[in-house]
């Protein structure tokens, strides 16, 4: 196979190596030992900050290269989500390249035409739907894959054995682990999901047997909004949390005031 000529790859078994050599970037026992303290209310405190201002991010991309070892620690930080049984059952594909993600871009078009097309009998919402912008395949200065193996330490896979979707739950927790490391890099990160899972795996030349679930924009951005994107032009807003919570059994909500927000 021809190796592309972007320095992304020509740069990765060097940085590789070198994050290896310095035992920071990869290695899960130094890292595990380096944050094995109990956690300061400084520390929660950024915890926190990361998590309430993640944002999906289609726009405000800048041109700016994300360094490979921040890519890398990214990827790491994935890498160390939970998984059914310890299964680690995902890949990242990482796509630099403009030809591929032309034709992702493309992908997209078709499927959001299908979108606005489902729209046909309410133009208020049609229109509103045509006016977000809702990726930045282009944009972005990374795009990523990530998929999911069924396969992998298969057949037996502890806690997967009743519940087989466990294991594209366990690529979600790794999808928001990236998604949050991505943050608290300063990275925006938007899912792109208008998009064929069917051409995705052509153009990535994804075998038959690996699902993607979740094509991937990540660059530096030139600010984070406070708000979701669909909540500030208005599309939907945050549910309350009384609505989402229920005491004992299904439905049974508590009243509003009882629940406070911090
Ligand atoms: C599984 C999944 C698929 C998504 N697909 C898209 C998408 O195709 N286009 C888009 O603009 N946002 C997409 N999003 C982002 C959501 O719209 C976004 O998370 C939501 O509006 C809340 O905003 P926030 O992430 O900034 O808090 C997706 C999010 C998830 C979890």
């Amino acid at each position: 196979m021809v190796k592309p000529k972007i320095n992304l790859f020509i740069n990765f078994e060097s940085t590789y190596i070198a994050s290896i050599k310095n035992k920071l970037l990869l290695s899960s026992n130094s890292l595990q030992t380096k944050y094995r303290k109990q956690i300061s209310k400084y520390e929660r405190e950024g915890f926190y900050k990361i998590l309430f201002s993640r944002r999906d991010v289609r726009s405000h991309f800048i041109k700016k290269d994300i360094p490979l070892a921040t890519i890398l620690r990214i990827i790491n930080a994935a890498h160390h989500a939970p998984s059914v049984g310890y299964s680690q059952p995902w890949n990242f594909i990482l796509i630099k390249e403009e030809k591929t993600r032309l034709k992702i871009k493309n992908s997209f078009l078709r499927e959001h035409q299908k979108a606005i097309r489902l729209l046909e009998n309410n133009k208020i919402k049609q229109n509103k739907y045509k006016s977000l912008k809702l990726e930045g395949i282009l944009e972005s200065n990374l795009n990523l894959c990530v998929t999911y193996d069924d396969t992998r330490f298969a057949p037996f896979i502890i806690g997967k054995t009743s519940i087989p979707e466990t294991g594209i739950y366990s690529v979600c927790c790794a999808i928001q682990n990236l998604w949050l490391a991505a943050r608290a890099e300063e990275i925006g990160m938007g899912w792109v999901s208008i998009i064929s899972n069917r051409e995705l795996k052509k153009i990535l030349e994804i075998p038959k047997y690996i699902k993607p679930i979740a094509y991937l924009c990540l660059g530096y951005v030139s600010e984070f909004s406070q708000t979701p994107d669909l909540e500030k032009s208005k599309w939907l807003k945050r549910l309350a949390l009384n609505e989402i919570i229920y005491l004992e059994k299904w439905g049974n909500q508590v009243r509003k005031n009882k629940v406070k927000l911090l």
